[in-house]
C-alpha cells in the first residue's frame, strides 16, 4: 500500500480566531483532513504566541479559542492528530539541535527579523535590534522542528510562511547530511486562497495588523467591522473593478460560484460601496453562522477541549518520541 502523505499545519495562538484563520488555514486543512490518503498533524503554536504576547491570560485565553475553532469548524479528532505544541517536548529538544547547525547567516534573511530591523532603520534607532527578542530571531527553528519533529511531508501555508518551509528543508537537508538520512525535508503547499485574504485595511489580514474580521463576534461588531472596509472613492452607478477590491475579494473566500458571478455583474453596473458592503456582511453573517453555533456549544465544554487534545497529544508523542530517540542517538547524544 502506498504511504500516506503527512500534512502538518499550525495556527499561532495569538489573539481571537478570525476569518483569515478559518477560510486560508483551517478550512482547507479540514478538507485535507477528510481524504483517505492524507494523515494530517494540525496543532496549537502556543509556545510561538509567546514571541508576540506577553499577556498570559491572551495566551491562554486565545490558544481555548483556537483549539474551540478547530472543533468548531468540524475538525475529528478521530481522524486527525490535534494537539498543543507546548504538550511535546521533543520539539523543543530538536529546536535546539536544529539551531546548532543552523547557520545565524540563514536565519538574518528571514523575513520577519529583517521587517523588525527595517522597522528600527526607518524610526532611526541608533540600536539595529531593539526590541527584537531571539525568541522572534529563532522562530523559524521552532517552525522547523514543529515540522521536522513529525517528518511531515507537505505543510500548507500562506505565501508568507513559504520562507519558514524552505528554511525547514535547508536544516533538515543539512542534518541529514552531517549525521545520516533521518529527517524529512518538507514541501510547502501554498493553496491560491491561503496567505491573500485581505484584512479590512487592504493588507493581508492579520492580527499583528489589527485588521482582521473577527468570526465569533456578535452581528452589529461584524457588520461595523465589514462598514470599515477601505474602498476607492468610485460614487454609486460607476462600473467597478472586482480584481483586488477588498470587499470583492473577501465575498469571494466565503461564497459560492454562482453568488460570485452575481456579484461581478453588480460590480460592471456600478453597485454603491454601501451595498456591496451590505451583500458581503449578510453573506458572511449566512456562512459563520453554523460555526458561530457550534463554537458557542464547545466553549462551553471545556473539559471536552482539553480532553481532545490530551488524547492528540498521546498520539503525536507515539511519533514524535521514536524519531527524538533516534535523532539523540545519531547526533551522539546516548546512554554509555
Ligand atoms: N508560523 C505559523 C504562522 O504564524 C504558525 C506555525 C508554527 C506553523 N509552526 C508551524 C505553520 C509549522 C506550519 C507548520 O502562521
Amino acid at each position: 500500500m502506498e504511504k500516506k502523505q503527512r500534512v502538518l499545519t499550525g495556527i499561532t495562538t495569538s489573539g481571537t480566531p478570525h476569518l483569515g484563520n478559518l477560510v486560508g488555514a483551517i478550512l482547507p486543512a479540514i478538507k485535507a483532513s477528510k481524504s483517505e490518503n492524507v494523515s494530517s498533524f494540525l496543532f496549537l503554536a502556543d509556545y510561538h504566541s509567546l514571541i508576540k504576547n506577553t499577556d498570559s491570560e491572551l495566551t491562554h485565553s486565545s490558544s481555548f479559542e483556537i483549539a474551540a475553532c478547530w472543533l468548531a469548524s468540524g475538525l475529528d479528532p478521530n481522524k486527525v492528530i490535534f494537539y498543543r505544541q507546548s504538550d511535546i517536548p521533543h520539539i523543543f529538544e530538536l529546536a535546539w539541535i536544529l539551531g546548532c547547525l543552523a547557520s545565524k547567516g540563514l536565519l538574518n534573511r528571514a523575513h520577519a527579523y529583517k521587517a523588525a530591523i527595517s522597522e528600527n532603520e526607518l524610526n532611526g534607532s541608533k540600536d539595529m535590534d531593539k526590541g527584537i527578542t531571539m525568541g522572534l530571531f529563532n522562530y523559524p527553528i521552532l517552525m522547523a522542528a514543529d515540522i521536522l519533529m513529525f517528518k511531515a511531508d507537505i505543510v500548507p501555508v500562506g505565501q508568507d510562511q513559504k520562507q519558514h518551509i524552505e528554511m525547514a528543508r535547508d536544516i533538515a537537508i543539512k542534518f541529514n547530511h552531517h549525521y545520516g538520512e533521518l529527517l524529512t525535508p518538507p514541501e510547502a503547499q501554498i493553496s491560491e486562497d491561503t496567505g491573500i485574504l485581505p484584512g479590512i485595511d487592504g493588507r493581508k489580514m492579520s492580527k499583528s495588523y489589527n485588521n482582521t474580521i473577527p468570526i465569533f463576534s456578535d452581528e452589529n461588531l461584524l457588520k461595523k467591522t465589514v462598514m470599515k472596509i477601505k474602498t476607492n472613492s468610485l460614487e454609486p452607478g460607476e462600473p467597478k473593478d472586482s480584481e483586488g477590491c477588498n470587499i470583492f475579494s473577501i465575498y469571494k473566500a466565503i461564497s459560492s460560484e454562482n453568488e460570485i458571478s452575481d456579484f461581478q455583474k453588480r460590480y460592471d453596473e456600478g453597485i454603491s460601496w454601501g451595498d456591496a458592503k451590505k451583500t458581503l456582511y449578510e453573506n458572511l453573517n449566512q456562512f459563520l453562522l453554523p460555526y458561530k453555533t457550534e463554537y458557542s456549544k464547545i466553549i462551553q465544554d471545556r473539559a471536552y477541549v482539553e480532553s481532545v487534545l490530551i488524547q492528540g497529544s498521546k498520539k503525536a508523542l507515539e511519533t514524535s518520541a521514536p524519531l527524538m530517540e533516534k535523532v539523540r542517538k545519531i547526533v551522539g547524544i546516548k546512554g554509555f
